[in-house]
């Protein structure tokens, strides 16, 4: 029998809290490798076809049947890079590190309104301090889906975002006056399907969210618009 003397093995598990911080910024992480590797590979192949293809329609005789199918083709190619253009640029880090949460929230909005000429009302007060990392990433992330949801589906003339401290949280609001959804039914339906039923982006809401023990609540109906409103903690 061996006479050496037991070691216990101990284990300080991390803050279940402190875990999820780290997974949603690591997330963000996996997200920019993505970023860089849809610049460095797809992108700069289009790139190349679509010289290479300037080049052949250059030497094509005009008006011939090949020019116009070559041209048409070019324009497809050169549309696809503008649409993974602007993918990329929503998804670029916007300086999460460096910036307070107000800054990169209103820098979104204004990028949003430029994107799709869709004017929004900000209302950000002006002492709300400033968040961790984790949960500045989420709020901006929140933002970006509630804004563009707000945009392709509910269509709406109209956009709203407020931004206010409540204590040791931060109470952000997102809203139109569009056409509105039967939020209860898509939630659970969400709820169900889970992220293969291919709509991610309230789910995603929720998680991040729930990550960091935030609040979530969404009004909606079908032609009264919608109003988001989630709280995070944000020291
Ligand atoms: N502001 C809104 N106005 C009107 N309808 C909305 C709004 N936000 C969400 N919806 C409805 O809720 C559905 C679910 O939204 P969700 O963001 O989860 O998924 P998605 O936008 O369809 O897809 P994804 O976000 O994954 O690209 C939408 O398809 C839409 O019908
Ligand atoms: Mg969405």
């Amino acid at each position: 029998m061996s006479t050496e003397p037991l070691t216990r093995q101990t284990r300080t598990d991390p803050e279940p809290q402190e875990a999820a911080r780290r997974v949603l910024a690591a997330s963000e992480r996996d997200l920019q490798r993505l970023v860089l590797d849809m610049h460095d590979g797809p992108v700069q192949y289009l790139f190349a076809a679509v010289s290479q293809l300037q080049t052949a329609a250059s030497r094509l005789r005009p008006n011939s049947e090949s020019r116009r199918r070559v041209r048409r083709g070019l324009r497809l190619l050169e549309q696809a890079l503008q649409e993974i253009r602007d993918l990329i640029g929503g998804l670029r880090p916007p300086g999460f590190e460096r910036r307070p949460v107000a800054e990169l929230i209103e820098g979104l909005a204004v990028q949003h309104e430029t994107m799709t000429g869709q004017a929004i009302e900000i209302a950000i007060e002006p002492d709300v301090g400033d968040c961790a990392l984790a949960a500045k990433i989420a709020l901006y992330r929140i933002v970006q889906e509630a804004l563009a949801n707000g945009y392709r589906h509910g269509r709406a003339s109209r956009q709203r975002l407020e931004l206010r401290r409540t204590g040791p949280a931060l109470e952000l609001t997102v809203s139109d006056d569009g056409r509105g959804f039967d939020a209860k039914r898509v939630l659970l339906a969400e709820q169900e399907v889970g992220v293969e039923g291919g709509h991610f982006g309230l789910r995603g809401i929720q998680d991040r969210v729930a990550v960091l023990a935030g609040t979530f609540a969404v009004e909606s109906a079908p032609g009264r618009g919608t109003k988001l409103t989630v709280t995070v903690p944000c020291t």
